[in-house]
């Protein structure tokens, strides 16, 4: 019994002493560091955040950004047309890329930008990226029709928030509802904080490999702007923006990247940056709707004009923008900002005030609010509203044909929840036939007066 205390008494020691020397033994070097969400988003040699987009005409050319660390200085990109083996990497030719740094709050890294030209149109392409050592997988996308055909297309309402465990499933439903959407349209506030470069790494995250493979018509949302550090007073756009986004450079100057347009296949797709400068691009809009050969009109930009909240209104987008809208017949403008869901019929003319006449009768375009990730606000319901919904991440899938567009708002789990059909006719204009299915909204439970409180 003696000896048993003995020994016991013996390990006490032990492990005191073993306690006191673990520490001095980590600060020599061989502690383990944290696995930070910082360390986690740093960049690497390897590719990453790889996303398409246009600068030029989709048809015959293609854009493709990707982060790398530092050490990567000169990245190039190789294409060849896809073909049903293997044999096509023998074919693939070299495109170099070129080369920003970019400096975040958590590091630096490089964003490098290649965009493919004097492509085929209507053709499968094969590509990859990287330094000739580190090399991405090989993707696939496909060119524009140069003519006007069917197609469809996905938007999302603001992401913004718990981008990796709460906006990965939508888009991720989306993507499974509609795999063959020829782009992705963002309406502003894909992330919170302009320049947390950990948000950045969730968003691509959320989307993955589908950004390589589908390209994306981002349109900056307040949340996409900071303080300028150089003066208090004004806000710029993210740092990351221009460099991991390479877009048409055709906008007010300034504005170039986030004021823009594309056409596809019969549609003119516009962002406007309804952050700064509305009247400006009111003149730049007026000038590129003037000269637009395609059937069909679609505005993206971030604060709704026709707001999904009473006290949310933005009285001077209206004023300024909206006769520009309704003079070219815009036919839908797809926005964001109010973290709810709410869809108009159609409109002409600035009808807030009045409360009269909302809807113009074969003409006006269609307005939508919508959200897309996780934060919820209340629902106002303005009267020009024909669908509202609070407390529903949604995503939209936009299909269009020559004389008519199919608009499908459907809900995280995939259901479908709002739907309308526009048909053009003869005039121009359009009829609007609205498609919403048989479910009540989903609106939050009305607050309860004091007397049932008990
Ligand atoms: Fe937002």
């Amino acid at each position: 019994m003696k000896s048993l205390w003995f020994r016991l008494s013996q390990l006490s020691v032990a492990i005191i002493c073993l306690t006191i020397a673990l520490p001095a033994f980590g600060h020599e070097g061989h502690e383990h560091e944290p696995y930070t969400d910082a360390k986690a988003a740093q960049a690497t040699p390897v590719p990453d955040r790889v996303i398409l987009t246009w600068i030029g005409d989709p048809a015959v050319s293609q854009a493709v950004t990707w982060r790398t660390d530092v050490s990567v200085t000169a990245s190039k990109a190789q294409i060849a047309v896809a073909e049903d083996g293997p044999l096509f990497a023998a074919k693939a030719v070299d495109v170099p890329a070129t080369t920003q740094h970019l400096q975040t709050d958590i590091g630096e890294c490089h964003c490098h930008t290649v965009e493919f030209t004097d492509l085929q149109p209507k053709t499968k392409y094969v590509y990859r990226v990287g330094d000739g050592g580190h090399w991405s997988e090989w993707f696939h996308f496909s060119t524009a029709s140069a003519q006007p055909e069917p197609f469809s297309f996905v938007y999302f309402g603001d992401a913004q928030n718990d981008l990796k465990s709460m906006w990965s499933r939508v888009f991720r439903e989306a993507y499974s509802d509609a795999p063959k959407a020829r782009f992705i349209v963002h309406a502003g506030d894909l992330i919170n904080s302009a320049n947390r470069d950990i948000e950045w790494g969730e968003w691509f995250y959320a989307a993955g490999w589908v950004n390589g493979m589908v390209p994306s018509i981002p349109s900056p949302g307040n949340h996409e702007y900071a303080k300028d550090p150089a003066d208090e007073n004004k806000r710029t756009i993210s740092n990351n923006w221009r460099p991991q986004f390479a877009l048409p450079q055709h906008g007010p100057a300034g504005l170039e990247e986030s004021v823009y347009w594309i056409d596809y296949q019969g549609v003119r797709i516009v962002s406007l940056n309804s952050n700064e400068r509305h009247e400006e691009q009111a003149a730049w809009l007026a000038g590129v709707l003037s000269h637009n050969p395609n059937n069909w009109t679609v505005l993206t930009y971030h604060h709704p004009m026709y707001s999904g909240a009473k006290d949310r209104d933005n009285a001077h987008l209206r004023q300024l923008w909206q006769p520009v809208i309704d003079k070219y017949g815009v036919d839908l403008v797809l926005q964001g900002h109010d973290h709810t869901y709410a869809r108009s019929g159609q409109v002409l003319g600035d009808n807030v005030p009045t409360g009269v006449n909302y809807f113009g009768e074969n003409g006006g375009a269609v307005y939508v609010v919508s959200v897309s990730g996780p934060k919820m606000y209340d629902n106002g319901k303005l009267p020009v509203m024909k669908r509202v919904a609070e407390d529903t991440q949604l995503y939209q899938i936009i299909h269009v044909d020559r004389n008519t567009i199919r608009y499908e708002a459907r809900t995280a789990k995939g259901d479908l929840y709002d739907a309308f059909r526009l048909v053009k006719q003869p005039s121009g204009k359009n009829e609007l036939i609205e498609e919403v299915p048989d479910r009540p909204e989903n609106l939050r439970a009305p607050v309860t007066g004091v007397a049932e409180e008990k």
